[in-house]
């Protein structure tokens, strides 16, 4: 094969110059917020060291073979997330539209964090925070409010988070390969040499190995718990951008003789290699700052919000050269982000232009507008805080996890095409997938994800999430993610544009599909 084919039926969808583009594209949107500041304390609060064995079983039963799941269905069916489903059966189009919608939710609150970021960096060139970064970062910068709505706007949030919106319209205007590939050639390898040298920076702290050894000690009793392997398979999900469409999507603009199995194997693995990258930065750098407060690192160990706004904020005070660790760590984060934010906000575009037959301007005028619109009034207010940790606990389970499992049982069971899918990936694909990919895809990963939601199904339940009021789980938990199915089947019932082929009904007709059948459609 050759790389460099690009997908020459839709030159109007745009497509990636080459494998390669479309690999650092994909770790690009796989490499975010999920990474940095999730992967760190998810792998230490579920067993450290031993937390790998389950991880590992998760990114091997579930993580690879779904993304090999989501590349399959978007590059055999070069279309959206809802027009691939549709291509394999006129009814799984609201599968897709479902995806679209977690997206459209995730999308607006990740750019708020992201403009939090991007304000940090700038205030790491001289601490601007002070010397209570706590109290900086919910007072004076959010300016957070007792929990609850209000609509009070914080002019501090709102500049960067319209700069973040206006670098991804920007990027994504200018189409597939000129915009998403040409930023992740130039995103990719400066994250790398920035992630590397704040990593190499915090290894030579004071107290580093303290922070390295509480991360990778061992807690074996700790498998036997049942969270700790939902915790796994939570976290590959959203961190390797699997199930919500962005893989669909961008394995639609790669050229049809492309070996998707060998570039699914990269981006897994690479996804996991700067996982682990990032969690020997974050705890060496907690390890420097117990060691500093002469306390242990379990005292000083955060995740997400806390981890990066008030914990590093604190440790960049005290590290020597700290305004670079700074800059390096926020300046990591905004690129990480952004390039998943440009992929997340691509699915809705590419579904819009699909449905509708638009133009990108005018899809991406469709979506953004909005989007940007609802991030600024939700996030840039003094409760946003609140509503993005809500809206962020709901979507990861109730939104990714389940679109997941019903994605995977109605293409296995219902659909049947999973030999269908197998031939297309073994066409071009090494190593072949034949026998134990349909088994991980049809059995094994369905099971250990319907186990995993109904353990998070009855705590979400019976210990509501943190210390919201009821009404607030309900408008800005349940109520979204109910809604989006809701929307999805109602998108999906009228009809594209150009009338989506559907494959003839399962079983045998499908698998008697072959490609050219499909390139001839
Ligand atoms: N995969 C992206 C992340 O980890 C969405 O943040």
């Amino acid at each position: 094969m050759t790389s460099t084919d690009a997908a020459p039926e839709t030159p109007r969808r745009g497509s990636f110059d080459s494998r390669k583009v479309f690999i650092l594209a994909a770790i690009g949107s796989a490499v975010g917020l999920g990474n940095i500041w999730r992967f760190p304390y998810v792998a230490y609060e579920n067993g450290g060291g031993s937390f790998l064995l389950p991880y590992l079983v998760a990114l091997l039963t579930a993580g690879i073979p779904f993304l090999l799941f989501d590349y399959a269905v978007g590059h055999r069916n070069r279309g959206s997330a809802p027009l691939s489903f549709a291509r394999l059966a006129r009814p799984a189009e609201s599968l897709g539209w479902w995806q679209v919608g977690i997206c459209f939710m995730i999308g607006v609150y990740y750019a708020a964090v992201l403009a939090w970021a991007l304000r940090y960096t700038i205030f790491a060139t001289d601490q601007a925070w002070g010397e209570d970064p706590n109290a900086f970062f919910f007072e004076d910068f959010l300016q957070a409010g007792d929990v609850g709505v209000q609509a009070d706007l914080v002019p501090g949030i709102i500049w960067p988070l319209v700069v973040i919106w206006l670098v991804v319209g920007g990027v994504l205007l200018l189409g597939v390969q000129r915009g998403i590939g040409n930023t992740a050639k130039v995103f990719i390898p400066v994250l790398v040499v920035a992630f590397l040298a704040l990593v190499v920076q915090s290894l030579f702290l004071d107290g580093a190995a303290q922070g390295l050894q509480a991360l990778f000690e061992p807690n074996w009793a700790a498998l036997g718990d049942p969270l700790v392997w939902a915790a796994a398979y939570g976290q590959i999900f959203f961190s390797l951008s699997i199930g919500f469409g962005i893989m669909i999507t961008y394995a639609s603009y790669v050229g049809r003789r492309t070996d998707m199995t060998g570039s699914g194997l990269v981006v897994g693995l690479s996804n996991s290699g700067f996982e682990l990258l990032a969690g020997i930065g974050v705890f060496a750098a907690l390890g420097f700052m117990a060691e500093a407060q002469g306390a242990e690192v379990d005292a000083v160990v955060s995740d997400g919000v806390g981890l990066a706004f008030v914990a590093f904020p604190a440790i960049i005070n005290e590290a020597p050269g700290g305004a670079l660790l700074g800059v390096l760590f926020f300046g990591s984060l905004v690129i990480a982000g952004l390039t998943s934010l440009i992929s997340v906000m691509e699915v809705v575009i590419s579904a819009v232009r699909d449905k509708l037959e638009s133009s990108r301007a005018v899809a991406a005028t469709l979506v953004l507008v909005p989007a940007g619109l609802i991030s600024l009034a939700f996030f840039s207010t003094t409760s946003g805080l609140y509503v993005l940790d809500i809206v962020d606990y709901f979507i990861n389970r109730f939104g990714i996890l389940l679109v997941a499992v019903v994605s995977m049982i109605v293409v296995a069971w219902v659909l049947r095409a999973l030999p269908l899918l197998t031939r297309h990936l073994d066409q071009y694909g090494t190593p072949s997938v034949r026998g134990w990919w349909p088994v991980l895809i049809g059995g094994v990963a369905p099971v250990a994800l319907v186990l995993v939601l109904g353990r998070e199904f009855y705590v979400a339940v019976t210990t509501p999430y943190g210390d919201y009021p009821t009404w607030m789980l309900t408008v800005f938990g349940w109520l979204p993610v109910g809604i989006l199915v809701a929307l999805a089947v109602t998108i999906s019932v009228a009809q594209f544009v150009r009338r989506a082929p559907a494959l003839p009904p399962p079983p045998g007709s499908v698998e008697a599909r072959t490609e050219s059948e499909v390139e001839s459609e």
